[in-house]
Protein backbone atom coordinates (compact mmCIF):
# COMPACT_ATOMS: atom_id res chain seq x y z
CA UNK A 1 0.00 0.00 0.00
CA UNK A 2 1.72 3.62 -1.29
CA UNK A 3 -0.22 6.16 1.39
CA UNK A 4 0.17 10.11 0.66
CA UNK A 5 -0.71 12.20 3.33
CA UNK A 6 -0.90 15.74 1.42
CA UNK A 7 -2.51 19.12 1.86
CA UNK A 8 -0.69 21.87 0.52
CA UNK A 9 -1.78 24.05 3.64
CA UNK A 10 0.99 23.72 6.46
CA UNK A 11 0.36 22.42 9.79
CA UNK A 12 -2.63 20.41 9.15
CA UNK A 13 -0.63 17.48 10.73
CA UNK A 14 0.66 15.32 7.45
CA UNK A 15 3.88 14.38 9.40
CA UNK A 16 2.24 13.48 12.77
CA UNK A 17 -0.09 11.27 11.11
CA UNK A 18 2.43 10.11 8.11
CA UNK A 19 4.45 8.89 11.50
CA UNK A 20 1.89 7.62 13.25
CA UNK A 21 0.56 5.58 10.87
CA UNK A 22 4.27 4.01 9.88
CA UNK A 23 4.40 3.16 13.75
CA UNK A 24 1.17 1.52 13.97
CA UNK A 25 1.44 -0.73 10.67
CA UNK A 26 5.24 -1.75 12.03
CA UNK A 27 4.14 -2.95 15.14
CA UNK A 28 1.27 -5.30 13.25
CA UNK A 29 4.30 -6.20 11.22
CA UNK A 30 4.35 -4.33 7.97
CA UNK A 31 7.39 -3.70 6.73
CA UNK A 32 7.21 0.44 6.52
CA UNK A 33 8.98 2.50 5.21
CA UNK A 34 8.27 6.52 4.95
CA UNK A 35 9.41 8.72 2.14
CA UNK A 36 10.21 12.49 3.46
CA UNK A 37 9.14 14.70 0.35
CA UNK A 38 9.53 17.67 2.36
CA UNK A 39 12.90 19.39 2.27
CA UNK A 40 12.57 20.54 5.63
CA UNK A 41 13.16 16.65 6.58
CA UNK A 42 10.82 16.28 9.40
CA UNK A 43 10.19 12.91 9.02
CA UNK A 44 14.35 12.30 8.77
CA UNK A 45 14.55 14.21 12.33
CA UNK A 46 12.23 12.07 13.80
CA UNK A 47 13.72 9.03 12.34
CA UNK A 48 17.17 10.73 13.97
CA UNK A 49 15.39 10.82 17.62
CA UNK A 50 13.73 7.28 16.89
CA UNK A 51 17.53 5.68 17.00
CA UNK A 52 17.57 2.33 17.70
CA UNK A 53 13.89 1.96 18.88
CA UNK A 54 11.77 -1.28 17.66
CA UNK A 55 10.10 -1.76 15.37
CA UNK A 56 12.47 0.39 12.83
CA UNK A 57 10.87 2.52 10.44
CA UNK A 58 13.36 3.30 7.75
CA UNK A 59 12.83 6.90 6.61
CA UNK A 60 14.53 8.10 2.66
CA UNK A 61 14.14 11.34 2.02
CA UNK A 62 14.03 12.36 -1.67
CA UNK A 63 12.05 15.98 -2.39
CA UNK A 64 12.71 15.96 -6.56
CA UNK A 65 9.65 16.06 -8.61
CA UNK A 66 11.22 13.76 -11.76
CA UNK A 67 13.28 11.05 -9.38
CA UNK A 68 10.57 10.71 -6.48
CA UNK A 69 7.86 7.55 -8.61
CA UNK A 70 11.32 5.84 -8.98
CA UNK A 71 12.60 6.21 -5.62
CA UNK A 72 8.97 4.78 -4.06
CA UNK A 73 8.48 1.89 -6.99
CA UNK A 74 11.75 0.60 -5.96
CA UNK A 75 11.16 0.49 -2.44
CA UNK A 76 7.29 -0.88 -3.09
CA UNK A 77 8.62 -3.27 -5.99
CA UNK A 78 12.34 -4.05 -5.17
CA UNK A 79 13.27 -3.80 -1.74
CA UNK A 80 10.21 -5.46 -0.17
CA UNK A 81 8.37 -2.55 1.85
CA UNK A 82 4.29 -3.38 1.66
CA UNK A 83 3.38 -0.13 3.07
CA UNK A 84 5.06 3.17 2.20
CA UNK A 85 3.78 6.58 3.37
CA UNK A 86 4.82 9.58 1.67
CA UNK A 87 5.40 12.23 4.22
CA UNK A 88 4.82 15.87 1.56
CA UNK A 89 5.39 18.65 1.76
CA UNK A 90 2.90 21.91 1.87
CA UNK A 91 2.78 22.83 -1.51
CA UNK A 92 1.09 22.09 -4.68
CA UNK A 93 3.89 22.01 -6.98
CA UNK A 94 4.84 19.08 -9.44
CA UNK A 95 6.31 17.15 -6.24
CA UNK A 96 3.02 17.23 -5.00
CA UNK A 97 1.19 15.67 -8.18
CA UNK A 98 3.98 13.50 -9.04
CA UNK A 99 2.59 11.71 -4.99
CA UNK A 100 -1.07 12.18 -6.00
CA UNK A 101 -0.61 10.38 -9.18
CA UNK A 102 1.73 7.19 -7.84
CA UNK A 103 0.06 6.77 -4.45
CA UNK A 104 -2.93 3.63 -3.71
CA UNK A 105 -4.76 6.16 -1.65
CA UNK A 106 -4.53 9.53 -0.38
CA UNK A 107 -4.74 11.20 2.73
CA UNK A 108 -5.59 14.66 3.21
CA UNK A 109 -5.14 15.99 6.67
CA UNK A 110 -7.13 18.68 7.98
CA UNK A 111 -7.67 21.17 10.67
CA UNK A 112 -10.80 22.43 11.34
CA UNK A 113 -9.88 25.76 12.41
CA UNK A 114 -11.36 27.96 10.29
CA UNK A 115 -12.51 29.05 6.53
CA UNK A 116 -8.87 29.20 5.12
CA UNK A 117 -9.03 25.62 5.84
CA UNK A 118 -11.98 24.69 3.71
CA UNK A 119 -10.70 26.61 1.23
CA UNK A 120 -7.51 25.30 0.75
CA UNK A 121 -9.65 21.94 0.71
CA UNK A 122 -11.27 23.00 -3.06
CA UNK A 123 -7.62 23.06 -4.35
CA UNK A 124 -6.24 20.29 -3.22
CA UNK A 125 -9.27 18.33 -4.26
CA UNK A 126 -9.15 20.03 -8.29
CA UNK A 127 -5.69 18.63 -8.34
CA UNK A 128 -6.32 15.19 -7.65
CA UNK A 129 -9.21 15.81 -10.04
CA UNK A 130 -7.12 16.99 -12.67
CA UNK A 131 -4.38 14.16 -12.15
CA UNK A 132 -7.32 11.33 -12.19
CA UNK A 133 -8.34 12.63 -14.95
CA UNK A 134 -4.55 12.64 -16.81
CA UNK A 135 -4.00 9.02 -15.42
CA UNK A 136 -7.59 8.41 -16.34
CA UNK A 137 -8.20 6.47 -13.60
CA UNK A 138 -9.91 8.05 -10.20
CA UNK A 139 -7.27 8.58 -7.24
CA UNK A 140 -8.83 7.62 -4.00
CA UNK A 141 -8.74 10.29 -1.51
CA UNK A 142 -10.38 10.62 2.27
CA UNK A 143 -10.14 13.90 4.54
CA UNK A 144 -8.65 12.61 8.12
CA UNK A 145 -9.49 15.82 10.49
CA UNK A 146 -7.10 16.11 13.17
CA UNK A 147 -6.47 18.73 16.25
CA UNK A 148 -10.31 18.18 17.14
CA UNK A 149 -11.41 19.61 19.92
CA UNK A 150 -15.27 18.34 19.78
CA UNK A 151 -16.75 21.03 22.13
CA UNK A 152 -15.74 23.69 20.13
CA UNK A 153 -18.68 25.35 17.87
CA UNK A 154 -16.46 26.16 15.23
CA UNK A 155 -14.96 22.84 14.78
CA UNK A 156 -18.98 21.51 14.39
CA UNK A 157 -19.59 24.16 12.19
CA UNK A 158 -16.24 23.28 10.21
CA UNK A 159 -17.54 19.83 9.78
CA UNK A 160 -20.66 20.32 8.09
CA UNK A 161 -18.88 22.90 5.67
CA UNK A 162 -16.65 19.76 4.82
CA UNK A 163 -19.09 17.30 4.61
CA UNK A 164 -20.89 19.73 1.90
CA UNK A 165 -16.95 19.83 0.04
CA UNK A 166 -17.22 15.96 0.35
CA UNK A 167 -20.29 15.63 -1.36
CA UNK A 168 -19.33 17.69 -4.18
CA UNK A 169 -15.59 16.69 -4.71
CA UNK A 170 -16.55 12.82 -3.62
CA UNK A 171 -13.94 12.57 -1.27
CA UNK A 172 -14.98 11.12 2.07
CA UNK A 173 -14.11 11.97 5.38
CA UNK A 174 -12.54 9.61 7.23
CA UNK A 175 -14.95 7.98 10.27
CA UNK A 176 -11.80 8.07 12.78
CA UNK A 177 -11.28 11.87 13.69
CA UNK A 178 -8.02 12.51 15.38
CA UNK A 179 -8.51 14.85 18.98
CA UNK A 180 -5.97 17.92 19.83
CA UNK A 181 -3.82 16.07 22.31
CA UNK A 182 -0.58 16.65 23.75
CA UNK A 183 0.55 12.76 23.29
CA UNK A 184 1.03 13.86 19.72
CA UNK A 185 3.60 16.30 20.11
CA UNK A 186 5.18 14.30 22.28
CA UNK A 187 5.45 11.80 20.53
CA UNK A 188 6.48 13.57 17.65
CA UNK A 189 9.27 15.09 19.58
CA UNK A 190 10.87 11.72 20.77
CA UNK A 191 10.50 9.67 17.30
CA UNK A 192 7.79 7.69 18.30
CA UNK A 193 3.73 7.31 17.64
CA UNK A 194 1.08 8.11 20.02
CA UNK A 195 0.76 4.14 20.17
CA UNK A 196 4.54 4.30 22.01
CA UNK A 197 3.18 7.01 24.20
CA UNK A 198 1.38 6.90 27.51
CA UNK A 199 -2.00 8.19 26.29
CA UNK A 200 -4.88 5.44 25.68
CA UNK A 201 -6.99 7.72 23.90
CA UNK A 202 -4.61 8.82 21.34
CA UNK A 203 -3.20 5.03 20.91
CA UNK A 204 -7.05 4.27 20.02
CA UNK A 205 -7.49 6.79 17.95
CA UNK A 206 -4.16 5.82 16.28
CA UNK A 207 -5.34 2.19 15.87
CA UNK A 208 -8.79 2.63 15.00
CA UNK A 209 -6.99 5.20 11.82
CA UNK A 210 -4.79 2.50 10.62
CA UNK A 211 -7.84 -0.02 10.54
CA UNK A 212 -9.58 2.11 8.64
CA UNK A 213 -7.45 3.10 6.23
CA UNK A 214 -6.59 -0.31 5.99
CA UNK A 215 -10.06 -1.53 5.10
CA UNK A 216 -10.33 1.18 2.23
CA UNK A 217 -7.03 0.33 0.95
CA UNK A 218 -8.43 -3.56 0.66
CA UNK A 219 -11.86 -3.01 -0.88
CA UNK A 220 -10.08 -0.67 -3.31
N1 LIG B 1 -3.69 15.91 16.95
C1 LIG B 1 -2.70 16.69 17.37
N2 LIG B 1 -2.67 17.12 18.65
C2 LIG B 1 -1.67 17.91 19.10
N3 LIG B 1 -0.65 18.34 18.36
C3 LIG B 1 -0.62 17.95 17.07
C4 LIG B 1 -1.63 17.11 16.51
N4 LIG B 1 -1.31 16.89 15.21
C5 LIG B 1 -0.18 17.57 14.97
N5 LIG B 1 0.25 18.20 16.08
C6 LIG B 1 1.42 19.08 16.21
O1 LIG B 1 1.19 20.19 15.34
C7 LIG B 1 2.37 20.54 14.65
C8 LIG B 1 2.11 20.43 13.14
O2 LIG B 1 1.92 19.06 12.80
P1 LIG B 1 2.68 18.43 11.56
O3 LIG B 1 4.11 18.82 11.59
O4 LIG B 1 2.35 17.00 11.51
O5 LIG B 1 1.93 19.20 10.38
P2 LIG B 1 2.34 19.22 8.84
O6 LIG B 1 1.08 19.30 8.08
O7 LIG B 1 3.26 18.12 8.55
O8 LIG B 1 3.13 20.61 8.77
P3 LIG B 1 4.01 21.15 7.53
O9 LIG B 1 3.00 21.69 6.56
O10 LIG B 1 4.84 22.21 8.14
O11 LIG B 1 4.77 20.00 6.98
C9 LIG B 1 3.46 19.62 15.14
O12 LIG B 1 4.22 20.26 16.14
C10 LIG B 1 2.71 18.43 15.71
O13 LIG B 1 3.43 17.80 16.75
MG1 LIG C 1 5.17 18.14 7.65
Amino acid sequence: MILASINHKGGTGKTVIAQNLAVCYAITGSKVCIVDADPSQNSMRWFDARGEKEPRIPVFSNSNHRTIRRTVEDLYSNEGYDTIIIDSPPSLEKIAGEIISLSHLVLIPISPTGGNDIWSTEQIAEEIERISEEKGQRIPASFVINRLQPNLKVHQMFIEALREHSRVYNINILETMLHLRTAYGMANLYGQGVYEQDDPKAAAEMVNLSNEVLQIFEQL
